[in-house]
């Protein structure tokens, strides 16, 4: 049986940890990309250390896509999940944060994610699956990002560069998803999200592997909603 080779970029904790987590208990091999590695990661390293592989980097890095191409060797993958993603400026206000934070919340959301997937493009299988970690917030369509505008924005802009891709001459053979993984309790999500990772995750799992061998690019929630862009 084809054992799923994975590569999770931004899987420190919350929505990526959980991702990791569920993904090594299916038995798939593993490529966690982490800042650095905390407990709990090194516990599933010594619970897993099989399948699962950390690779230290900054997704905004100069050398994160070097790293990861050396890592990866020659194997194809069956899945490339960009899932890091920041908030950015507490007041979410275009008259008071710096140039510097917007930069680093659009460079982090959109831009990094975007590079290393174009940069993995001929590595996912075509049978594979390319998601990106979006949000409804990113829908122009939806306009849920009132409280928080300037996270909407990267993350509409993550939605377009995906959406430009499908359509662009170069556009990648896997599937391509952005996924919206509901409002969950991590540290972004905070103590009052409704959802909880698990159900994120094991709801995100399922949308992904649906889509394998698809082909297409979707704006998808976690249970199952396709959402407007
Ligand atoms: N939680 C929600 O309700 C919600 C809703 C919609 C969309 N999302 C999206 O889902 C994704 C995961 O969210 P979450 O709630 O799990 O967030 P989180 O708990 O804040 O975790 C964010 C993750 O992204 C990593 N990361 C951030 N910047 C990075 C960089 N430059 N290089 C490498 N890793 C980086 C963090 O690593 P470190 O530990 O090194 O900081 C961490 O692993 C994000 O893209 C977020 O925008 C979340």
């Amino acid at each position: 049986m084809h054992t799923p080779n994975i590569l999770i970029a931004g899987a420190s904790r919350g929505i990526g940890l959980g991702l990791v987590e569920t993904w090594l208990i299916k038995g798939a091999r593993v490529r966690a990309l982490i800042r650095s590695p905390n407990a709990t990661l090194l516990q599933l390293h010594d619970r897993f250390h099989t399948q699962l592989s950390l690779i230290e980097a900054d997704m905004t890095a100069d050398d994160c896509i070097h790293k990861v191409l050396a890592d990866l060797g020659d194997e194809q993958l069956d899945m490339l999940v960009l899932n890091a993603g920041q908030y950015g400026p507490a007041a979410q206000d275009v008259l008071t944060t710096s140039s510097t934070e917007v930069a680093d919340l659009f460079m982090t959301n959109a831009i990094a994610p975007m590079r290393l997937a174009r940069a993995l493009q001929d590595r996912v299988l075509s049978s594979g699956v390319i998601a990106f970690m979006s949000s409804q917030m990113a829908s122009v369509e939806l306009a849920l990002a009132r409280d928080m505008p300037l996270y909407g924005a990267s993350k509409a802009a993550l939605n377009s560069l995906i959406r430009s891709w499908s359509h662009s001459a170069d556009a990648p053979k896997a599937s391509l998803l952005a996924l919206h993984p509901g409002w969950v309790k991590t540290d972004m999500g905070g103590e009052q999200a409704p959802v909880e990772i698990a159900d994120s995750v094991n709801g995100l799992i399922q949308v992904m592997e649906k889509q394998a061998g698809r082909g297409g690019c979707y704006f998808r929630s976690y249970d199952q909603q396709v959402l407007a862009w």
